[in-house]
Formats: structure tokens, sequence, C-alpha cells
């Protein structure tokens, strides 16, 4: 899909690396400037320095203080936020385990990222685009947001969080201007995911066979398929949407596939 983003500012968190990385470069590729929030420096760094109007800002989107320094250096840099992509999230790096064997202090740090951090970048973002009277978020959610998995209940808890808030948000926002949507990745093919569910080249273990038989589409997602839908819900042409969930999950979320 091609829009025009031109003069338009997105502030993506979490761009270093993966589907953020994915969505900055698709919509710097439609013309917008770009900054990219990241614990990640380097990651943010080198994504900044091949579009052509970015720049990088290290962040802890946990932290309140570099937040708030990090939308202060785009609107210097750039003069607005016309889009806020609140990509960046986490989910358990631990065993994965049932609910009463889940460690307290690993729930706190996912829940911390994927549901208090977005909170925390958007509230930060949202004072420019209230001023402006316009303004598009879209928050990156998860199929397990709607559906639940087993073994990663903060994960799950988090992005059902992040789908009601989407809503909550498009409700106070909506007489502001401002679109507010979720976006549904089902299982996407990042380095990340690689490492912990598909062999390093790509093909995938048994297990994760087994598990592919339930999307009917049968494979992962690519990152751009992802970026492809923020892309939309992020533009122009997207001017009536707000408060939706848009699934990008091969059919995962559709129904149980036998
Ligand atoms: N990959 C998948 O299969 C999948 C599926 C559904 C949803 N998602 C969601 O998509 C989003 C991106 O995931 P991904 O697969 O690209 O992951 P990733 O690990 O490749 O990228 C996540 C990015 O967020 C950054 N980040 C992590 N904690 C941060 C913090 N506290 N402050 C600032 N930046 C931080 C990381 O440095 C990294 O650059 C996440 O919200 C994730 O939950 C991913």
């Amino acid at each position: 899909m091609q829009v025009d983003l031109n003069g338009r500012v997105a502030f993506v968190t979490g761009g270093g690396n993966g589907i953020g990385q994915a969505i900055a470069r698709k919509l710097a590729g439609n013309g917008a400037s770009v900054a990219i929030a990241d614990i990640d420096h380097e990651g943010a760094k080198q994504t900044a320095a091949e579009l052509p109007s970015a720049i990088a800002a290290h962040v802890d989107i946990r932290d309140v203080a570099q937040v708030e320094a990090a939308i202060g250096a785009t609107l210097d840099a750039f003069g607005r936020i016309d889009i806020l992509v609140n990509n960046a999230g986490v989910n358990t790096f631990k065993k994965r385990v049932d609910i009463d064997e889940f460690d307290k202090d690993e729930w706190h740090r996912v829940i911390g990222i994927d549901l208090d951090g977005l909170f925390v970048v958007s509230r930060a973002a949202l004072a420019p685009m209230v001023k402006q009277g316009a303004g598009r978020i879209v928050n990156v959610a998860s199929v397990v947001g709607l559906t639940a998995m087993r073994l990663q209940s903060a994960f799950v808890a988090a992005k059902a969080g992040v789908i009601h808030l989407t809503r909550s948000m498009a409700l106070e926002l909506g007489p502001k201007g401002i679109l507010v949507n979720a976006i549904g990745p089902g299982s996407v093919m990042t380095e990340g995911t690689k490492k912990l569910f598909y062999g390093e080249d790509g093909t995938f273990h048994a297990q994760q066979r087994n598990f592919m038989a339930h999307i009917p589409f049968g494979r992962p997602a690519t990152v751009d398929e992802i970026a492809e839908g923020v892309l939309f819900l992020s533009a122009p042409e997207n001017s009536y949407m707000t408060g939706h969930l848009l699934m990008v999950d091969g059919g995962w979320t559709a129904g149980f596939m036998m």
C-alpha cells in the first residue's frame, strides 16, 4: 500500500528491532519523519541511520523522564507528532510455567513494559496531539489478548489490557480528533521468534508444525505484513475507524482448525 505521509511525524517505540523496525521503515517509506524510541539504543540508531528523516532516542518506556525527554527531542527535531505506534513489548524470558508457579517479579516486568509503558508513552505523546487537535495512535496487541494461550499469563493479561485500553482511549480521544486503534499480530517471523520457535534457518520444529496447523495460512506473518496493517491505521485514508482491533493473524482467531 502506498499513502502520503509527507510532513507527518511518527514516534515508534521498540523501533530498533523486529516488527517495530519494519513499522519505522514502512512509515518512512511513505514519507513520514520518524523518531525511534528503544531501550536498545544501538538498534534504534542503526534503524534511524538508514531512514531519510529520523532520530533515535534511548528510552525505557517505563521511565517517565526518559519518555518525556524523547517526546521533547522529537518536537525539537520535527515540530509535531502525528502518529504514535506503541510497539515495544516483551514476553516472559523465563521458562514458561502455569499461573500457580508464575514468578511475581516476572509478572510485574511484563505488565510493567507491555501495559504500564504503553500508558506512559501515550500520555506523554498526547500533549502535542491534543494541541494539534489531530493524531493517530496504533497499539500493538496480540492474538493472545483476544484468545488466551497457556504458560504466558502475564503477556496474555497485558495484551488483553492493551486491547481494552485502546477502546477506552478511542472514546476519550475521539472528540479531540485523535483516532486510536490496535493491531493484533499472530505469530510473526522475527529474529526473536526464529530462535524461540523455529530453526535458525526458518524451518519449523516438529512442535511448531503442530502449532502452525492451527493457523489457516499455516505460516507465521512477515514483519512487513504487520507493518502494512499499521500503515493503514496511521494513514489519512483511515478517517472513520477508531477503537478497532485489526487482526493480522493468518486466520488464527477466526475459529478452531480441525
Ligand atoms: N513476534 C511475534 O510473534 C509477536 C506476536 C504478537 C505480538 N507481538 C508484539 O509485537 C511487538 C514487537 O514485538 P517483536 O516480535 O518485534 O519483538 P522484538 O523483541 O524483536 O522487539 C521489541 C523491541 O522493543 C524494545 N523494548 C523492549 N523493552 C523495552 C522498553 N522497556 N523500553 C523501550 N523499548 C523496549 C526492544 O529493545 C526491541 O527493539 C511487541 O509488542 C510484541 O508483544 C509480537
